[in-house]
């Protein structure tokens, strides 16, 4: 099968190995304007003795939101329990969360605008009030019941910031959205890696890690361990310049991060459809992915380049896409 090297999944993260996920906001790079903000709000909630207040996290996948909330914990020094959307089906499987949970314990939900509606108005009171308001008994013996929990810190993580009901959105008290992270910021994410790794790696090639790993770090950390084993196999093991460059060229990602996708989306919107406008549902089954797909994996860093743009009538393709692949652009 081919491997993808942009996904929207977690999965498999590490490889099997050691962690290299950041432990605490020291050691998370980037993202500087959320670190300085969680920083006083984490210290403030201390001094107080008080739990966080409810935390959303949003932004494009593999930017560090799940990285972050395990930070966030650790750094109030309190446990974490961590679920998702989907996986929640019914309002008694949430409430089964909630009671488990110890006093200042961080829950954790992911992809929570998946949330089904019923489950999420659970989650109202016991954001607000830290309750659960349960309904027992049926017909005439039917009575509601008030159960208190104990306090917690809900994060919320979602790529899809939009899709939240409003009053669900509204119960958060802190909403940080991840930016694309900076070549630089990225370099050092590499470096971190390599040296996590024990694998030497040259500056130069660390920038060019950087250059291609799509503002992401888990893009940057997938690309690092490739270009490992090339380096292994093909060289003595440490990470030069050449060896990056041929190795990535190899995977087919470009000199800006660009992969085999990206390019069909591009290529298929300007020779088929004369660059736009071009709905998302065409885009996604002319190159046989799922809409959804499209819109949070590939779409957000397409759209963060200038390479496509949204219109009411649908996606187009911008002149500088036109001459990035060498195409002539049109009247
Ligand atoms: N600021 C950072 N500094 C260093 N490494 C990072 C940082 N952010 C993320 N990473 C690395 O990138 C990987 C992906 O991060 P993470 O899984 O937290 O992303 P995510 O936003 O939760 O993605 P998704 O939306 O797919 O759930 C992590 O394994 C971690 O090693
Ligand atoms: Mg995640």
């Amino acid at each position: 099968m081919e491997e993808r090297l942009v996904t929207g999944e977690a999965i498999s993260e590490d490889g099997g190995e050691f962690s290299l996920r950041p432990t605490s906001l020291a050691q998370y790079i980037g993202q500087e304007k959320v670190k300085e903000n969680l920083r006083i709000f984490i210290e403030a909630a201390k001094l107080r003795k008080e739990t966080l207040d409810h935390v959303l996290l949003y932004g494009p996948p593999g930017l560090g939101k799940t990285t972050l909330a395990s930070i966030i914990a650790n750094e109030m020094g309190v446990n974490i329990r961590t679920t998702s959307g989907p996986t929640i089906e019914r309002q008694g499987d949430l409430a089964a969360i909630l009671t488990s949970l110890e006093p200042g314990d961080v829950l954790f939900i992911d992809e929570i605008h998946r949330l089904h509606r019923s489950v999420e108005e659970v989650l109202y009171p016991a954001m607000e009030d830290f309750c659960l308001d349960i309904v027992i008994g049926q017909g005439e013996t039917v009575r509601s019941l008030r159960i208190d929990l104990p306090p917690f810190t809900l994060i919320g993580a979602t790529t899809r910031a939009g899709f939240l009901s409003a009053p669900l959105r509204d119960r958060f008290g802190v909403l940080n959205r991840l930016e694309y992270y900076t070549e630089k910021e990225l370099m050092l994410i590499v470096k971190r890696t390599a040296e996590l790794f024990s694998v030497e790696i040259e500056d130069e090639a660390a920038k060019e890690l950087a250059k291609r790993a799509r503002g992401t770090p888990r893009i940057a950390n997938r690309l690092l361990r490739r270009v490992r084993d090339f380096a292994q196999v093909e060289g003595d093991g440490k990470i030069t310049l050449a060896i990056t460059k041929s190795s990535l060229d190899k995977l087919q990602v470009d000199g800006i991060g660009l992969d085999q996708i990206d390019n069909k989306i591009i290529t298929w919107m300007i020779t088929r459809f004369n660059g736009g406008p071009v709905g998302l549902d065409t885009i996604a089954s002319s190159i046989g992915e799922e809409p959804q797909t499209i819109e949070e994996v590939y779409e957000p860093y397409l759209l963060q380049i200038g390479f496509i743009q949204r219109t009411p009538r649908g996606r187009i393709v911008t002149p500088l896409a036109y001459r990035h692949f060498n195409l002539e652009v049109p009247e």
